[in-house]
């Protein structure tokens, strides 16, 4: 099995050679922190698209969608705080003229002590054996306390920092903490200063009359400044939710580790509309539902896990992400949300439009309270395809790459192959290929023997390979072949829709992930 560096190293290349992500404009050598879905990827995302729809709009029959315009009224970005407070604070290195964001400088160090700190953790546990303490170990051990009180220190200097925006304080633990640039090893560093994430334009094709307009960074605000035309047209009743799916921008200096942080990316989002109060039954409920929905793709349970929000946004009054155990280790993959009545407050406030409910239960009108449920697609296919990504040993000895994609999230679900390129069996493919391709994501391959062809679907995850070889013509049955244990057994053509139907089928995931499907708090 290879170590976790070279799986992702493997998985990236896998996505290149199988036609899952290109690099953008490859051919003018990339364009940084940006990525193209190619045949195959594109059908695993809009998969995983249509599963997050459907478990929000379909199961849920108080969420309807939308889809929002990217470009929207750049005052929407001043009411959401995008304009001033959406930043990262820089520092550049003057000999070696890169750019860190100086939080990520900060918190790489901090890491660097850790490990540290967990270096005499081992070689403790290898010194005292079964008898070994960790605990008491931590407590106690001299070396230990001074690393972890050291980043303690750091830790605090650091929050107190950024919580009062002091930037000079933020370079001066920079200095303090003999921070180097990773390029230089050199400690010559530039003051830190505040950087907007989102990417501008000009709308308008005369630069005096132009208005200054945003790529919008989150598909939220979409949201909620349609939060009353949709409440209006559809008679929303509170509870009620609004789903989104759409491409988001920001300007990620530090953009690294493949799609995981990009400068485009897409977000599947949902605002839930609640009445004040009701918004920790609503965090509770939204908590354990967007978890089932993961759990439901068949992923490890023990590769997820929450992560509380200690110090929270200054409009949200409870907040965590979902994080995934990437082969990079633990990271965000979802956020959960209690955003209060802030942004709808906001808009209220900058647009001079009323943004009320009138709640007839209460009989009296109010800004609703939102649950935000947010999860980047992107970093969803990252997780998948890592994941499902497995290099077998067979018991020939011989090693197969293989795709343990859930069988409904696959790009192709059958193959179909003609033995040979003789005989009348490429017509009689054809004549499968033409009947399932109504139901699934069907491909035909005549090229190379079956072993090669069989490699190649393993490699993009296809769940059934079926091959039509001359007793076909005789008897009409085939070899359906199964990805997952290689088995291969002869069928029927005509029982082929119900056996594929019934391994493809979304629905078993979707009442795994629904469970109270009325969108009542549990
Ligand atoms: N409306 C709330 C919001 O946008 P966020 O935590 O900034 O919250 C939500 O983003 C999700 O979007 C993240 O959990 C992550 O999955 C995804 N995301 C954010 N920035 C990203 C980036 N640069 N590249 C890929 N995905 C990103």
């Amino acid at each position: 099995m290879a170590n976790n560096e070279e799986h992702f190293k493997n998985v990236i290349s896998h996505s290149k050679e199988y036609g899952f992500i290109f690099p953008s404009s490859e051919i003018y050598d990339g364009l940084s922190a940006v990525y193209d879905y190619a045949q195959n990827g594109v059908e695993l995302k809009k998969n995983i698209r249509d599963y997050w729809w459907k478990s929000m709009v379909q199961m849920h029959e108080n969420i309807v969608g939308i889809d929002a315009a990217i470009f929207m009224h750049p005052t929407t970005w001043k009411a959401s705080g995008h304009v001033d407070a959406f930043n990262d604070p820089l520092i550049d290195n003057k000999d070696s003229k890169k750019r860190y964001r100086a939080d990520v400088l900060i918190e790489d160090h901090m890491a660097k002590i850790e490990a540290k700190a967990d270096k005499e953790v081992e070689k403790a546990a290898k010194r005292f054996g079964e008898t070994f303490d960790e605990k008491m170990f931590r407590q106690t051990n001299p070396r230990v306390l001074e690393y972890l009180n050291k980043i303690e220190e750091i830790e605090t200097r650091f929050r107190k920092a950024l919580e009062a925006n002091d930037l000079t304080e933020v370079r001066q633990i920079i200095l303090d903490c003999e921070i180097v640039c990773p390029v230089s090893g050199s400690r010559n560093w530039t003051e830190v200063r505040q950087f907007n994430l989102m990417f501008s334009t000009a709308m308008g094709s005369v630069s005096e009359d132009a208005n200054l307009i945003y790529l919008r960074p989150e598909t939220a605000q979409g949201i909620f400044v349609n939060f009353l035309n949709v409440q209006k047209s559809g008679r929303m009743k509170i509870p009620f939710g609004i789903a989104q799916t759409g491409k988001a921008f920001r300007n990620e200096i530090v953009a690294r580790q493949f799609i995981f942080r990009m400068r485009e990316f897409e977000q599947m989002e949902m605002q839930f509309f609640i009445r004040p109060g009701t918004e920790m039954d609503w965090y509770a409920y939204w908590k354990a539902t967007r978890l089932k929905w993961h759990h439901a793709m068949g992923l490890p349970a023990n590769k997820y896990r929450f992560h509380d929000h200690i110090k929270l946004a200054h409009y949200a009054n409870a907040a965590c992400d979902i994080e995934f155990e990437f082969p990079f280790g633990f990271k965000e993959l979802e956020g959960i949300h209690s955003r209060t009545d802030f942004d709808l407050k906001q808009h209220e406030q900058f647009s001079g439009k009323k943004l009320q409910y009138f709640d007839p239960e209460l009989n009296q009108s109010y800004v609703p309270y939102v649950l935000e449920t947010s999860i980047g697609l992107d970093r969803m296919f990252l997780a998948i395809l890592s994941h499902a990504y497995t290099e077998e040993k067979l018991p020939d000895d011989s090693t197969r790459v293989v795709l343990n994609l859930p069988p409904f999230l696959a790009p192709i679900k059958v193959a179909v192959f003609p033995l040979m390129s003789k005989d009348g069996l490429p017509e009689k493919a054809t004549e499968i290929f033409n009947m399932l391709r109504f139901d699934h994501m069907c491909m035909m391959e005549e090229k190379d023997n079956i072993g090669k062809r069989y490699r190649r679907q393993d490699a993009i995850g296809t769940p059934f390979c079926i091959t039509v070889d001359p007793q076909t013509l005789e008897d009409n049955t085939v070899t359906i072949r199964y990805r997952d244990t290689m088995l291969q057994e002869r069928v029927p053509i005509a029982q082929l829709n119900a056996i594929i139907d019934e391994k493809v089928s979304m629905k078993k995931a979707l009442v795994a992930a629904s469970g109270n499907a009325t969108g009542q708090p549990a």
